[in-house]
């Protein structure tokens, strides 16, 4: 009953002490080409080498260490075990933080104000919008853009949602699916991406989407927030957008290439806000807890929770 680590790009030592404290009587093992797999019944996994599962032919559960599980469906190679991703309050909490973070500095027009405070220009603008006057379209109606919506609301943003499947809440416009997508674009200001990467969802953050934006918002222009997916968005069609005027601005914490190239016109955009795929980085112990929580869980004859639709992709 032996948890194997399959990770990179992040500093493995730092998991395998913390599971391994976490697990004391069993063996946290790093995933490398002389690993036996007779004994590992657990894989905790951040963008594995495709095809270095294939052996785990006896494990129970496949844990992505992050809420995302993208990086492990794109492996054709995985052995035919439940894949469980992370949902965490702390998890939760930082992506609420950052959505909100970037809804106030627009509203407030921080990039306006930054740039006036280099020039040293005092231009004392009384045609603020209010909250309640910006409409927020929140993409992605899941675990994280609820709990955003929550806190959008409580600070009077006028919210709607969109999903794959219909949905009803509470004081919240919703609308569902290919046949709702282009009337709950024609009516956001600030659109909010919080969906998975997908096949349905690669690279839908296109040309013909972001035109379809409202152009009648307080705001005086719309724009883009993305921290689902890098894959969701295509970086030439929001370039294209914000130079022609159809985007006023974008905030984005992921990107198709990550880290974001250093030749990318995104750094220096003065309308861009870039943060490095770190709006909801969570701790390690925090995580680390949640999974081994599900491992004795599932070991005391209880059910995992957060198991992906391997069919659908999240
Ligand atoms: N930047 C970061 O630091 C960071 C951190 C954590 C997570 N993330 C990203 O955030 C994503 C969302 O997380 P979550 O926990 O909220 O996921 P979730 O609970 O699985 O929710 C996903 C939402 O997206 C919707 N959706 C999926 N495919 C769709 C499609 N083709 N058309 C319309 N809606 C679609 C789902 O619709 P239904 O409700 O109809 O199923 C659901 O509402 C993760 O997958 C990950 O990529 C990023």
């Amino acid at each position: 009953m032996n948890l194997l680590l399959a990770i990179n790009g992040w500093d493995r030592v730092i998991w395998q002490e913390r599971f391994q404290k976490l697990l004391p009587e069993r063996q946290v093992l790093l995933a490398g080409p002389e690993i036996d797999p007779a004994g590992i019944h657990y894989a905790a996994c951040w963008k594995h080498t495709p095809g270095s599962l294939a052996a785990l032919g006896q494990a129970k559960a496949l844990f992505s260490l992050g809420a995302g599980v993208d990086h492990l469906m794109l492996d054709p190679d995985l052995p035919d075990a439940p894949i469980v991703r992370i949902v965490d309050p702390d998890l939760t909490g930082r992506m609420t933080e950052w959505v909100v973070w970037q809804c106030l500095d627009w509203l407030r027009q921080g990039p306006l104000y930054r740039r006036q405070q280099a020039a040293r220009t005092w231009h004392d603008d009384r045609h603020q919008p209010a909250a309640q006057d910006v409409r927020v379209g929140v993409m992605g109606l899941g675990v994280l853009g609820l709990d955003a919506i929550e806190r959008l609301r409580s600070l009077r943003f006028a919210v709607s949602g969109w999903s794959r499947s219909a949905k009803q809440i509470p004081g919240v416009r919703t609308y569902a699916g290919e046949a709702g997508l282009a009337a709950f674009l024609a009516q956001t200001d600030i659109l909010v991406v919080l969906m998975p990467l997908t096949p349905e969802t690669a690279g839908m953050i296109n040309e013909t989407l972001l035109r379809q934006l409202a152009r009648d918002g307080r705001l005086g222009g719309p724009v883009l927030l993305n921290a689902g997916r890098g894959g969701l968005q295509v970086e030439a069609d929001i370039l294209a957008a914000l130079e022609d005027g159809t985007l006023k601005g974008a905030s984005l914490d992921v990107f198709q290439t990550e880290p974001l190239p250093s030749q990318s016109p995104l750094w220096l955009h003065p309308s861009v806000m870039v943060t490095p795929h770190n709006a909801a980085m969570s701790h390690p112990d925090a995580i680390a807890k949640a999974i081994v929580e599900q491992i004795r869980n599932l070991e005391s004859g209880q059910s995992l929770m957060h198991v992906v639709n391997r069919s659908r992709g999240y």
